[in-house]
């Protein structure tokens, strides 16, 4: 149903730069999962998600490729599988978010990530292998993760 609203919006909504539909989609269900309690993610609504704080998108192509999330969040869920749907991250940071479990296997999915930091959290890896397609990436910190 929220799915179906949301390309309705779209559809209805004449976008002249950045946001795909899927992308914004995707982001609105990582808000969903999180606690907000700064209300830092205030801005993550109306149509054009490169607006949104923490959001940056490339201006040429319009695929997000810069998700900075910084500090200050209590959530304790897994990071959600569906961030590897953002495919043209270049810069994930979610630092400190307060995320927990196992790092999601779908982030091997962020071929053109660049920078991945996701430390000083109670993340967990489970196997190393869906690293590799992480071709492009120059700076990796998991320091606060545990392999198991
Ligand atoms: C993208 O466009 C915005 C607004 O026009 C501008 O402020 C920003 O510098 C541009 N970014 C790049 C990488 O060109
Ligand atoms: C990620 O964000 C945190 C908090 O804002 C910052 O301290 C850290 O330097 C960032 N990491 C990278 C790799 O940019
Ligand atoms: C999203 O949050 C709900 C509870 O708020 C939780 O049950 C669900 O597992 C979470 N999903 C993901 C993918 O983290
Ligand atoms: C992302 O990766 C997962 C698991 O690694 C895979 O099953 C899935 O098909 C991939 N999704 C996309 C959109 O590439």
């Amino acid at each position: 149903m929220g799915g179906l609203f949301l390309l309705f919006t779209f559809a209805t909504t004449n976008l002249t730069s950045g946001c795909f539909e899927h992308e914004r989609a995707a982001l609105l269900r990582f808000k969903h999962n999180l606690s907000d309690p700064s209300g830092r993610l205030s801005s993550w609504n109306g149509n054009n998600c490169c607006n949104w704080q923490g959001v940056d998108c490339n201006n040429a192509t319009g695929y997000v490729t810069r998700l900075d999330l910084g500090t200050d969040s209590s959530d304790e869920n897994p990071i959600p599988e569906f961030i590897g749907s953002l495919t043209k991250l270049r810069y994930l940071n979610l630092s400190s978010m307060g995320f927990s479990g196992i790092v999601p296997h779908s982030i091997g999915n962020l071929s053109n990530l660049r920078v991945l930091d996701l430390s000083n959290m109670e993340l967990v890896v489970d196997e190393f292998s869906w690293f590799s397609s992480l071709l492009s990436l120059k700076s990796l910190d998991l320091s606060g993760a545990e392999r198991c």
